[in-house]
C-alpha cells in the first residue's frame, strides 16, 4: 500500500479474473447482503435507504453509461464507514461500498472522511471488496480542506461523479466553486438538508451578525438573508433559499440541474433532498431516468 503523507492511504485493488459483479439490472437491490465484520457502523434512520437507492442507480448507470469512452472516478467527500446500521440492528453497503460495487467498475475512487476511526474502517472494508484494479484512495480530512488532494487524485480524462453527503447544510459555496472551476468533468450529487436543517434553524441563522452563520458559507455570502421574509413560514422560505442555491450553482457552471429527489421519513414528512448537476445535459438525462419516484422503493 502507497501512504502519501499520513492521511491519505491509496492501494491499487487486486484484478481478480473469479469476481462476479451484482447484477446491472435492479442495482443496488442485486448487492449481496452484508455480513457483521465485527467494525464499526454507522447508524442511520430507514429514509437513508431511498438516499442510498438512487445514488446506487446513478452510479451503477453512470460507470456503464461512460466506461465505452472515458475512465470513472467516484469522489465520496462525506463517505462514512463504508457499513451502515438500520435501528434494529440490520446493516446495509454505505455510498462508498455501493460504488465499488457497481456493476461495471469505476477506474478510481477517492473517499473522504474526516473521523479517524470511520477512515480505517472504510479503509478495511474498501481493501476487502475492491476485486477489479481500481485504485482506492482514503483521505481522513475535512471534505472541504482536502479538495487540492482530492482534485489531483482525479486522472487527466477522466470523468468524476462526487457525491456530497454531509448531515447538515454545511458545504460552502466557495468549496464548490472550487470543484467548478477545477476544469475537470464532474458530475455532482449533493444532499441539500432543507426539512432537517435549513427549516428548522432558518430563525436563529437570521438572528447572527450577516458572515457569521454557516448559511451564510453555504449560499457564498449575507445576501440570502433578504430572501427570507418574516411573514412566511419557514417551509416558503426554505423553498426560495433552495432556488437561490439552485441559482448559484448555475452560475458556478454546473448549469444542468436534474430532477429534486425529495426523501421523507417514516411521517411522509420531507428531510432532505438530493440535488444533481453538471455541465451535461444527457447526465440529467441519466438522472432523471434513475430516479423515477416509482423507482425509489426497491431497496427497503
Ligand atoms: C451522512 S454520513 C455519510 C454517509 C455516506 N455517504 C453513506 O451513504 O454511506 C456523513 C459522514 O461524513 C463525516 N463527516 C462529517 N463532517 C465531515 C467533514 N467536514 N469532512 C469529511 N467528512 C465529514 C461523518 O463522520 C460521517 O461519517
Amino acid at each position: 500500500m502507497a501512504i502519501v503523507g499520513e492521511r491519505v492511504r491509496c492501494f491499487v485493488a487486486p484484478s481478480d479474473e473469479s469476481y462476479r459483479p451484482p447484477a446491472f439490472h435492479g442495482f443496488p437491490t442485486t448487492l449481496p447482503t452484508v455480513e457483521s465484520d465485527g467494525l464499526v457502523t454507522l447508524k442511520i434512520r430507514p429514509h437513508s435507504l431511498a438516499k442510498l437507492e438512487a445514488v446506487g442507480r446513478y452510479c451503477n448507470a453512470f460507470a456503464r453509461a461512460l466506461k465505452r469512452r472515458w475512465a470513472t472516478t467516484y469522489v465520496d467527500l462525506y463517505a462514512g464507514p463504508g457499513v451502515l446500521e438500520l435501528e434494529g440492528g440490520k446493516l446495509t453497503w454505505g455510498s462508498p461500498m455501493i460504488a465499488l460495487q457497481c456493476a461495471d467498475p469505476f477506474n478510481s475512487l477517492v473517499l473522504v472522511e474526516m473521523q479517524p476511526q470511520r477512515a480505517n474502517v472504510l479503509l478495511q472494508r474498501a481493501r476487502r471488496i475492491a476485486r477489479r484494479g481500481e485504485e482506492v484512495c482514503i483521505i481522513q480530512g475535512e471534505a472541504e480542506k482536502t479538495l487540492d488532494d482530492v482534485l489531483r487524485r482525479i486522472p487527466v480524462g477522466s470523468v468524476a461523479l462526487t457525491l456530497i453527503d454531509p448531515f447538515r447544510l454545511e458545504f460552502s459555496l466557495e468549496a464548490m466553486a472550487t470543484l467548478a472551476g477545477s476544469g475537470k468533468k464532474m458530475d455532482l450529487i449533493l444532499l441539500f438538508a432543507e426539512g432537517m436543517d435549513l427549516r428548522r434553524n432558518l430563525q436563529n441563522a437570521i438572528r447572527s451578525a450577516p458572515g457569521s452563520d454557516r448559511f451564510d458559507k453555504v449560499f457564498g455570502g449575507p445576501e440570502w438573508r433578504d430572501l427570507v421574509q418574516p411573514q412566511n413560514p419557514p417551509a416558503r422560505n426554505a423553498v426560495l433559499l433552495r432556488k437561490l442555491y439552485l441559482d448559484r450553482l448555475r452560475r458556478l457552471g454546473f448549469d444542468h440541474l436534474g430532477r429534486e429527489v425529495v426523501v421523507k421519513n417514516s411521517s411522509n414528512v420531507p428531510v432532505y433532498l438530493l440535488m444533481y448537476a453538471t455541465r451535461n445535459p444527457l447526465g440529467v438525462r441519466l438522472w432523471d431516468s434513475c430516479t423515477k419516484s416509482s423507482q425509489l422503493e426497491l431497496f427497503t
